[in-house]
């Protein structure tokens, strides 16, 4: 062919010296020079981006769980709804990346573990953040971030704010009076089951059409909750896969630290109704 194909004659916007491009608009450069692998191993460089992807996507999910939550409180609760079903398809999105880390071997992973030093996703502050927003709070996970007052602030001011879970108990306390122990808890300490919270959630599910919002919101939760649970037993499989029972680079059992955080529940009530309905 003697004439390439030009898209310009198309009427494509081909020069870019007076305005804004793609890589102006994303901010490219910042994001694209972010990796710098520690050694030369090959797979470092999938590790880094797995991280960095993960943690762009847990930006953006608490950026929807925030704005639920809000919305949540405001009445506008269709908004809320739209949200949380984001925030799952999130992590459907975080649990099928698992399948593009699982390439590397052990062997692959000895060549640059020890370059990590004691740097683990058990600090990444976002994470952490997340499960404070929805309710499973520790204040103990606070310390890694003693470091960064900025990040302490934030962590903080979300302990001091009502839970996406609680928020969904003040409505439901609007159609069955809650104990003054559940609405009025301690904010900063992890949100623990109780029998009459139970009670109103069954009679919610023994009659959806009656209380179909609420039914509704159950079930936001549930769908999101099983995304997540699915992403932690992603994590600990894959972390098996790759170092075995070695302890972790920040410092915990590893897998036995991992096999436990299976255990968290995030909206207790919701999954024990279950067994009685
Ligand atoms: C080779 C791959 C990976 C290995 C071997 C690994 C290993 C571990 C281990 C052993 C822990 C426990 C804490 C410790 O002692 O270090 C941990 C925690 C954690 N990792 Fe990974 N991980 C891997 C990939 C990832 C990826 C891709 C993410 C995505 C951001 C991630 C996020 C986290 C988070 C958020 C925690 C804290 C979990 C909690 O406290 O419940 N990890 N990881």
């Amino acid at each position: 062919m003697s004439d390439a194909y030009n898209p310009a004659n198309d009427g494509a916007q081909m020069s870019f010296k007076d305005r804004m491009s793609y890589g102006d608009y994303l901010q490219l450069s910042k994001v694209l020079d972010a990796q710098e692998p520690r050694s030369d191993a090959h797979d470092e460089m999938l590790f880094i981006i797995q991280h960095q992807t993960s943690e762009l996507w847990m930006k953006l999910a608490l950026h929807e769980l925030y704005a639920a939550r809000e919305a949540m409180l405001t009445g506008n609760l269709s908004h809320g709804f739209k949200m949380l079903a984001r925030v799952a398809r999130i992590f459907e999105q975080l649990n099928s990346a698992w399948d593009v880390l699982r390439t590397m071997t052990p062997s692959d992973y000895t060549r640059f573990r020890n370059d990590l030093g004691q740097s683990s996703g058990f600090q990444s502050h976002q994470y952490r953040l997340i499960e404070f927003i929805l309710g499973n709070r520790n204040a103990a996970m606070l310390k890694p971030h003693e470091h960064k007052p900025e990040v302490l602030e934030l962590l903080e001011a979300e302990l001091a704010q009502p839970s996406l879970y609680d928020v969904a108990l003040s409505m439901l306390n609007k159609t069955f009076a809650l104990p003054e122990t559940v609405l009025n808890r301690d904010l900063r300490s992890n949100y623990s089951a109780s029998e009459p919270v139970t009670e109103a959630w069954t009679k919610v599910y023994q009659a959806p059409e009656a209380h179909w919002q609420l039914y509704e919101l159950a079930e936001k939760l549930v769908d999101f909750e099983d995304y997540f649970r699915r992403w932690r037993f992603n994590h600990v499989t894959t972390v098996e896969r790759i170092i075995g029972f070695k302890r972790g680079t920040g410092g915990t059992g590893g897998v036995s630290y991992l096999r436990k955080m299976l255990e968290v529940e995030l909206f207790p009530e919701l999954w024990h109704l279950r067994t009685s309905l």
